[in-house]
This record gives C-alpha cells, structure tokens and sequence, in this order.
C-alpha cells in the first residue's frame, strides 16, 4: 500500500523579530490511505504549523512532504493550489467562512471556484450541510450562527470538493459534546467508509477515541504515539497523554 501522506525530517523555524522559535523539529510520519489520525499536544507544541506544512499553505525550513505521491516542493505556485484546491480538505482553528455568504454558499464555493460541472452541486452542498446538523440553517450568514455552527459549516465545506486528505485544526473545539460527538462520527466515517485520510489536531481526548492512531507533539517533535483502541478510551489516551506531551 502506498503512503498517502510522507513527511521526512521536518524542520520549521519561524524568524519573526528576536529570538527564533523552533515549532517543528525533526518531524518524520507516514500516514495509510483511509487512516484517521488524531495529533495531540500542548498550545504552542506545533500541531497549527504541521498542519499548514501539510495543506502546502506555508514552506517548511528543511524535510520534505508528499502526498499521493507528489512531493509538495516540487510543485509550482499553481500546481500546489490547484492540487490542494482538488484533494485537500482544510478545517481551520480559525472557520474562515466568507461573512457575506450564506451558510449553504459558503459550503458551494470550493466547487464554484473549481468550476466543476454542474452537475447536482447544490444538492450535495444541502446534503453535507444536513450532515452536520445544518440542514435548517442554509440561509444563515456566519454572524448569524453560533461558534459550533460555522465551525461545522466549515467542515462541510471541506468535504465540498470529496478531498482525498482531510486536515481538521480543532474542528470541535468549539462545540458542545453532542455536536462533538457528532463530528467525531463524521470523520470516523469518512475514513473508514469512504477510504479518506483525516488528519485532525484536537485536544480531546475522547475524541482522540474514533482515531486509529494518536500521535503526540511535544516542543515540535513526536514523542510518541498510541493506538486509542476504539471509543470508551478516553483515559487511556489522556494518560498517556499526560506521560508524553502534557
Ligand atoms: N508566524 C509565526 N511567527 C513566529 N512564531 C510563530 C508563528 N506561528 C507560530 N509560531 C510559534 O510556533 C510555535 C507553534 O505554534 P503552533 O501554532 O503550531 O502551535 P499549536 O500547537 O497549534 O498551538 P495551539 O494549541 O495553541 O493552537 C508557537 O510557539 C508559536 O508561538
Ligand atoms: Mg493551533
């Protein structure tokens, strides 16, 4: 089976003013096609910068990226979008949904922008949006929804484009444990039914659970890693959590 995500020997030092900060340091991970995997770490450990590094949204200092086999340096400018435009799913920290669109527009602008066929994409921009729980909120602009409902409006985005790799920065951070819930399922289904990747920083540790593998960061370095072993292991992983990179 082919890796469908290889890092090597990942460096990235931020030089902004005085002293240099190390985020990442000699990151190596290699990810299967349709694994979920959770990375878990301290504020400040990194998981932010990897997961840009990942998305091609910011050059790494040293070591190398591919996905589905494409070295990630080696593309042009236009290359790299369109590529993260067509097998990229991105979930920021930040939702960064557009304030002048609604809900449902928001969801239809990855496939607007990629001018793909017609085809039925408002019927699967509804459809993404009712699996998040938002099928009544179509027409709601961002600062009519609560934190928890664009956060999920983001993550059907997302998945507008059917990405091959998802990459999620907190995606429940801001939900409460029934939303939560409900996301975790989401992604836990997309990778194991749809044979997605998901990748998704996140501090929780039930969460983690739904994962097949948690990875932990520690001062911008893998410090280890552990199979959650299905849902109901919460304090399994907050444990070893709490070993490793608390
Ligand atoms: N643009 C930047 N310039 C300088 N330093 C940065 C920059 N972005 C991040 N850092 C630093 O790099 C380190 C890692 O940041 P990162 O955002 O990856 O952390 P994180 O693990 O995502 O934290 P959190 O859980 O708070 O989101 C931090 O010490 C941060 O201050
Ligand atoms: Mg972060």
């Amino acid at each position: 089976m082919t890796a469908v995500l290889e890092v090597k020997d990942l460096h990235k030092t931020y030089e902004s003013g005085g002293e240099p900060v190390h985020a990442l340091c000699a990151v190596s991970l290699t990810v299967d096609p349709g694994e979920f995997v959770a990375i878990m770490g301290a504020s400040g450990s990194g998981k932010s910068t990897l997961l840009h590094l990942l998305g091609g949204l910011d050059d790494p200092t040293s070591g190398s990226i591919s996905i589905e086999g494409r070295n990630l340096a080696e593309m042009s400018d236009r290359e790299r979008t369109l590529f993260r435009r067509r097998r990229l799913g991105f979930v920021f920290q930040a939702y960064n949904l557009l304030p002048t669109l609604t809900a449902l527009e928001n969801v239809l602008l990855p496939s607007m922008i990629e001018g793909r066929g017609a085809g039925d994409r408002e019927g699967r921009g509804r459809e993404l949006l009712a699996t998040v729980g938002l099928g009544h909120r179509l027409t709601h602009r961002p600062q009519a929804m609560s934190g928890g409902e664009q956060q999920r409006v983001a993550i059907a985005r997302a998945l507008m484009n059917d990405p091959a790799l998802i990459l999620a920065d907190e995606p429940t951070g801001n939900l409460d444990t029934v939303h939560a819930e409900a996301v975790w399922r989401l992604l836990a289904r997309l990778s194991h039914e749809d044979e997605r990747t998901v990748l998704v920083v996140t501090h929780e540790s039930t969460g983690a659970t739904f994962a097949d593998r948690v990875l932990f960061l520690r001062d911008g370095q893998v410090v280890g890693s552990l199979d959650p072993g299905g849902e109901g292991h919460a304090s399994l992983v907050a444990t070893r959590y709490a070993e490793l990179a608390g």
